[in-house]
């Protein structure tokens, strides 16, 4: 029957171009000249049927829908396949090849630490605050009880930055000690006062192992009517322990520093070692004066941290010049 015949041959030609047809606007064509409503070849075939006999339409109308199905079928498919973007012509790309991991930024040791101390004194109740580095002599020295003629003033350990004859309120230095950061606090709140304040503090010394000439502490200060040294001394012991484990032991030994009175050092053994980590002691009453605060009310006790220390021994670091020679080779391992 030629009719069955032409059908044949359309779905052969139809499957031809579906398969060769290799982009979606190609694949559309096809679709628009086999199978489009006004003049795609399906709707000349569909004319064909009336011309068959009687005995002969209920088999050509049943082929025909038959193929007009089979084609749309294939085409969709095909059509799928193109948009999906799995064609043979973007086959090149290999999806079993290992890719280029990208390289990813990391907080610096150093930052990693502060961010550590910050949330464990959070902990503590202890609240976070920040002083300039740049400081006038009242904050740095005056306030906090070193004496004028005292050595810790010499300009060869302190990086001045303008001399009294060039500043109205006297000189000026970068910050030797985060201790200023207690005065700055006491000025402006009324106690009960719990703060530790983490920052640079800069002193001219020879760069080694162990010396840098820009190093960070961690300052803190509590004070409160009845504030006592075995507070601190158990402060400093939990505090140790949340950072290295439950093993580290604290000890003082007694010291001085103008600003505390008694003073101690402090030392952590850690690994079999004792290692000293910062100062610390019951604040003078000279300081409280300074800022307007009455010994005879209150107490406290404060202390300063080496945050490097921590960090290197934390993160097996002997060398502190590592934190600051910006090798992407060291910075990467943390
Ligand atoms: N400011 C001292 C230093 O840099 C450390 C220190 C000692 C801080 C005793 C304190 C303290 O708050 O009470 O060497």
């Amino acid at each position: 029957m030629d009719i069955l015949q032409a059908f044949s041959d359309y779905l052969d030609a139809a499957k031809t171009a579906i398969a060769s047809a290799s982009t979606l606007e190609e694949i559309e064509q096809v679709r628009i000249e086999y199978l489009g409503q006004k003049k795609g070849k399906a709707r000349e075939l569909q004319s064909l049927i009336g011309k068959a006999s009687k005995e002969e339409k209920p088999v050509v109308g049943k082929r025909f829908n038959e193929v007009r199905t089979e084609v749309t079928a294939l085409l969709e498919t095909r059509r799928d396949a193109l948009g999906s973007g799995a064609t043979e012509v973007e086959s090149d790309f290999d999806p079993t090849l290992p890719g280029i991991a990208p390289r990813l930024g990391n907080a610096h040791p150093i930052t990693k630490t502060i961010t550590h101390f910050r949330e464990l004194m959070g902990r503590f109740g202890f609240q976070v605050v920040e002083g300039p580095e740049i400081e006038d002599e009242r904050h740095n020295f005056d306030a906090l009880n070193i004496p004028e003629d005292h050595p810790a003033r010499d300009p060869l350990d302190n990086f001045y930055i303008a001399t009294a004859q060039k500043t109205a309120g006297g000189p000026i230095l970068l910050r030797s000690q985060t201790s200023t950061v207690q005065i700055r606090t006491m000025e402006q709140v009324k106690p009960p006062v719990r703060i530790v304040s983490l920052g640079r503090v800069y002193r001219p010394d020879t760069f080694d192992a162990t010396h840098s000439c820009m190093f960070h502490q961690m300052e803190g200060l509590m004070v409160d009517k009845h504030v006592t040294m075995a507070q601190l001394k158990t402060l400093l012991s939990l505090f140790a322990r949340s950072f290295l484990g439950p093993d580290v032991e604290i000890r003082f030994r007694p010291s001085f520093f103008p600003f505390t009175e008694p003073s101690v050092e402090v030392d952590m053994k850690w690994g079999g070692t004792w290692l000293e980590i910062g100062g610390a002691g019951m604040v003078d009453p000279n300081v409280f004066r300074a800022v307007g605060y009455d010994p005879e009310e209150v107490s406290g006790f404060a202390f300063g941290l080496g945050i490097e220390r921590f960090c290197m021994k934390h993160f097996e670091v002997d060398d502190i010049r590592r934190f600051y020679e910006n090798d992407v080779r060291f910075l990467q391992q943390f």
